[in-house]
């Protein structure tokens, strides 16, 4: 039997799961975590520039963390606010294009400010695009985008594949090939659940912070040994 040796990943998704858990560790509070998880987005970002990964999506807000207690989800906002407004320079110089996926209106006017101006600054960005999940949910992306195709008033019929994708936050990007979350949960808690219908799914132990590139690379090493099958048999690969 053949094994398919995959190349780099086109598209990494990322759940950075841990921050709180890393900082109980270490008798600091979870903002510290949050902040050291900040700092560990900012190394993989620049490491998947530099190992030339076009696509990466960080699920930096879920819809779900609005149950949070008020705090610590203003704490978070104004991290990412700052994270923003720290890393725009960096990114219009690496060629980094910023996205976001989920529901930008309903954010507090600084974050949405924030992300409208590092979307504008960084439109032109063609070697890298960062996708950074806020205020996301899987199962609403699903929704909006029937809801979208519903309204077009095109023929049920008529609906395809291609047609849904363009309704989704990705619309124009492939897939994720590799899924990652940290911290030992081994689930995909409403991340992205039509892009990674074939993803390889990577779950270490690592809580955020302590995720280094070092860490990225041992997730590609694993990433580029795996079978990738879409449904076919090895035999059928193999005479691919
Ligand atoms: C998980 O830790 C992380 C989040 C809730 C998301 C926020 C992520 C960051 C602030 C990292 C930086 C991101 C960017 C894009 C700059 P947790 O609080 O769920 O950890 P726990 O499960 O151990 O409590």
């Amino acid at each position: 039997m053949e094994q398919i040796v995959n190349e780099l990943p086109q598209h990494i998704a990322i759940i950075m799961d841990g921050n709180g858990r890393w900082a109980q560790q270490r008798g600091l509070t979870r903002g510290d975590g949050h902040r050291a998880g900040v700092r560990a987005a900012r190394q993989i970002v620049m490491a998947c520039r530099e190992r030339h990964i076009p696509f990466l999506t960080l699920y930096a807000f879920s819809r779900e963390n609005w149950g949070r207690p008020r705090a610590e989800v203003s704490l978070l906002f104004s991290l990412l606010t700052q994270f923003l407004g720290d890393e725009v320079e960096n990114m219009v110089a690496n060629g980094i294009r910023l996205q976001v996926f989920g529901e930008v209106g309903t954010l507090p006017a600084p974050v949405r400010s924030a992300l409208e101006s590092a979307l504008r600054r960084t439109a032109k960005g063609g070697e890298m695009t960062v996708n950074l999940a806020m205020n996301y949910s899987g199962r609403e992306e699903i929704l909006r985008a029937v809801r979208r195709i519903a309204a077009s008033g095109i023929n049920p019929g008529d609906i395809t594949e291609e047609t849904f994708r363009a309704h989704l936050y990705s619309a124009g990007q492939p897939d994720p090939d590799l899924v990652i979350r940290t911290s030992g949960e081994r689930r995909l808690s409403n991340y992205l659940p039509f892009q990674t219908a074939y993803s390889e799914l990577y779950f270490c132990e690592t809580h955020w912070p302590d995720f280094t590139p070092a860490e990225l690379d041992r997730a590609l090493a694993w990433y580029a040994g795996r079978e990738r099958r879409f449904g076919l048999t090895s035999d059928q690969l193999s005479e691919k």
